[in-house]
């Protein structure tokens, strides 16, 4: 490739080698010591293996690399909740992610068993675009305008356990990124249909707006005029009674910090740059985005997709940064670069690094807990009811 620094930055390759047309000022050549202190590595090391089975560490796919290496399982969001609930013989669950997920992770384990996150301000900016009260406000407007009756609440898993409450509570279900086409298609099958005049069976979808839209459009084939955005911070969501009664989804306003920054620019300037090229991108993408990429899918499923492909493949990933890195490195045999050399890794999930992991480790070890995640009894009830309806859709055992 050529060494031309003169022209505007392109696409980060990655993985295969520097390339500096790509990766102008990011090496870090000379006498410097390793990312990992290896001390703090033996440490880890030794406090997990005194620890035994007693402990489980659980790895979301966006983690670093220094913390990943101590998970005993990797996964998507829904691979992860499914392993807690799994495990009723380890007391303890390090939970490597977000706190949403921790939270989860605490609804679907016995009480005889602590999570445990090793930096509690692992949290998740989408997760909090949507506050309870505000979903409460929301629900009690649509009641007043009729619409509730015909209203099934699906809610990402990137959400607080309140919330979650909240859609066990008026009989919907969580979905993740692998299950959301599923679970829409049921809560359509739950919908009220007709109740309101003129009117049909209708999904409240919290937090995302993209997932929502995307799995609605792309995976059930509905039309972007059936969607309507609901604006917490505005009265009525922004929206009049007759949006309300012609919508088939109303999607909440979140969105992804991190991945709402991939762009249709990106994807078209990596088409042009790389002949053959495949795109490859979260839902949690923008539509625009989404509709241009030739896959589309969980952490889980781009890894799954990528490991399946033919050597030489080429790829542009639009997911998190340090997940896109690993890749670059377990499959040098395929050229991987990142969508958008804009965007920087999930700084929350970030949180996560060997001082903590090794800090939870051996205060456990110790005899003390530290970073408990506790969800409150009745708010866990309802969550659980939910959590357990995504559970039950029908067919799901892990899927991509
Ligand atoms: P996955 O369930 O695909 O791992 O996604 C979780 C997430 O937070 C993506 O931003
Ligand atoms: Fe939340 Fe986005 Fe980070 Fe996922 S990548 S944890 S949705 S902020």
């Amino acid at each position: 490739m050529s060494t031309d620094t003169s022209r505007p930055l392109p696409l980060l390759a990655l993985g295969a080698g520097t390339d500096l047309r790509t990766e102008r000022g990011v090496e870090c050549p000379g006498d410097l010591p390793p990312a990992s202190d290896p001390a703090l590595v033996a440490r880890a090391r030794a406090a997990k293996e005194r620890l035994g089975d007693k402990v489980f560490v659980l790895g979301h796919h966006y983690q670093r690399d220094e913390v990943i290496e101590f998970a005993d399982v990797t996964g998507d969001s829904f691979k992860l909740a499914k392993e807690a609930a799994a495990r009723p013989d380890s007391p303890w669950i390090v939970f490597c992610g977000v706190h949403f997920m921790a939270e989860s992770a605490d609804i679907l384990t016995s009480d005889a068993q602590t999570v445990i996150l090793p930096d509690l301000a692992a949290g998740c900016s989408m997760a909090d675009m949507a506050a309870i009260a505000q979903v409460e406000d929301c629900w009690e407007q649509l009641e007043e305008a009729g619409i509730a009756a015909d209203t099934i609440p699906v809610t990402y898993m990137n959400s607080s356990a309140a919330i979650k409450a909240f859609t066990g509570r008026h009989g919907g279900t969580i979905c993740t990124s692998s299950n959301a086409k599923t679970a829409l298609s049921w809560a359509f099958s739950q919908a009220g249909d007709g109740q309101v005049e003129g009117g049909t069976g209708k999904v409240l979808f919290l937090p995302d707006q993209h997932l929502g839209r995307n799995t609605w459009a792309r995976d059930l084939g509905g039309s972007l005029e059936d969607c309507v955005v609901w604006d917490p911070h505005r009265p009525m969501g922004g929206l009049t009674l007759e949006q309300l009664r012609e919508a088939r989804m109303i999607l909440w306003r979140g969105h992804c910090s991190v991945h709402g920054r991939f762009t249709v620019e990106a994807v078209e300037q990596a088409r042009r740059e790389i002949p053959g090229v495949k795109v490859i991108v979260h839902p949690e993408c923008r539509h625009e985005v989404v509709e241009l990429a030739d896959e589309v899918g969980s952490t889980e499923k781009i890894i799954k997709t990528i490991a399946a492909a033919p050597a030489g493949t080429r790829w542009v990933v639009g997911t998190e940064l340090n997940l896109v890195q690993r890749l670059g490195e377990q499959f040098p045999d395929q050229q991987i670069a990142f969508l958008e050399k804009n965007v920087c890794y999930c700084s929350t999930m970030n949180r996560i690094d060997l001082p903590h992991l090794v800090w939870a480790l051996e205060s456990l070890d110790s005899g003390r807990v530290v970073n408990p995640i506790v969800v409150d009894e009745q708010v866990a009830h309802y969550a659980r009811v939910a959590l357990d309806q995504m559970l039950a859709l029908p067919g799901e055992t892990h899927r991509d």
